[in-house]
């Protein structure tokens, strides 16, 4: 069995306009890379480096991947420490999963190291208790994508019930990363506790027409299905220029388009990869017009698990 293990762990895109807390699906990049090594003591130590690590704190149940390492320890009953070196691919407050990435990759890595003694579903609600130090509160849309690959749709949360939603062969996704940041707490506190009837129908019509839009890669059911009647009308207004940008999406022949998590990053589906870069050449313009500078993730959604560098 090996001392050390080096993990990449994929950003992803949560709520996917119709899902709030629970849809999601995993990206190609960005992504962090955790480097963990046992150690001799029953300590965690933890170390980072790359995009905008400045406020992230070391203190391991203060950190994600600090806090959902020691969920993991504490349901397996093992008393051993780990050093964590975390190279940050996702900066904080970006809206694609960063705090989640971080949390998957401590586990899935400390589960390894461990000879594998849980499945990967089974390490779903340890990242989840570490990522719920970073966004405050405990839900599974960015982490579940994260660590089982895919899109995924979390239908209840007690009892955890994942499925995994069949991906239709043409889909790409194109999202922007803005040079700015969203606290995704802040971004929650936003919401409201409660909804009016009539959204709630309308968005439980729109998630049902958005699964059945993948099942049968029906890009005109998912199209009319992509709306957000619940985050995105109260968010947008962190986003400057978001409508704009939007619709250059759509423009540009995106089958949907919304903000990615809590933002600021903004995601747009399509059925073609050049499609998708002209969406991405479109919305990087929009921002600049807005002062901000951006940088745009072209792939198809992942459908693997974290991958073992080494
Ligand atoms: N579903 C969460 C939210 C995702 O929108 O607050 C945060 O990335």
């Amino acid at each position: 069995m090996s001392n050390s293990i080096k993990i990449k762990a994929s950003g992803s895109v949560a709520n996917v306009s119709c899902g709030f807390d629970c849809l999601g699906y995993s990206l190609d990049s960005p992504a962090d890379i955790l480097e963990i090594t046992k150690n001799n003591s029953s300590k965690i130590n933890i170390s980072m480096t790359g995009l905008g690590i400045e406020n992230i704190p070391l203190i391991p149940k203060k950190n994600t991947a600090g806090k959902a390492i020691i969920s993991l320890l504490s349901k397996l009953n093992i008393n051993q420490g780990f050093n964590v070196k975390i190279e940050k691919g996702i900066p904080p407050g970006s809206g694609i999963g960063s705090s989640a990435s971080s949390a998957v990759g401590a586990v899935y890595g400390v589960n390894q190291l461990l000879d594998n003694p849980l499945t990967s579903r089974e390490l779903l609600v340890h990242s989840m208790a570490g990522e719920a130090v970073a966004s405050g509160g405990f839900h599974a849309d960015n982490v579940a994508p994260s660590l089982l690959g895919g899109m995924i749709l979390i239908r209840s949360y007690k009892p955890l019930d994942i499925i995994q939603i069949p991906i239709p062969e043409k889909l790409w996704s194109t999202v922007i990363l803005p040079n700015y940041t969203i606290n995704t707490k802040d971004a929650r506190k936003m919401l409201p506790d409660q909804v009016a009837l009539k959204s709630a129908v309308n968005q439980t019509g729109n998630l049902a027409g958005f699964i059945l839009g993948f099942v049968n890669s029906d890009f005109n059911l998912i199209s009319r299905s992509m709306k957000d009647l619940f985050a995105e009308p109260v968010r947008q207004t962190l986003i400057p220029g978001f409508k704009r940008i939007k619709n250059s999406a759509l423009e540009n022949g995106a089958i949907g388009c919304g903000i990615s998590g809590s933002g600021p990053s903004i995601f747009a589906f399509s059925n073609e990869k050049e499609i998708a870069n002209k969406i991405g050449i479109g919305m990087k313009n929009a921002f600049s017009k807005e002062g901000l500078s951006s940088k745009v993730y072209i792939s198809k959604i992942n459908q693997n698990e974290p991958r073992i560098l080494d």
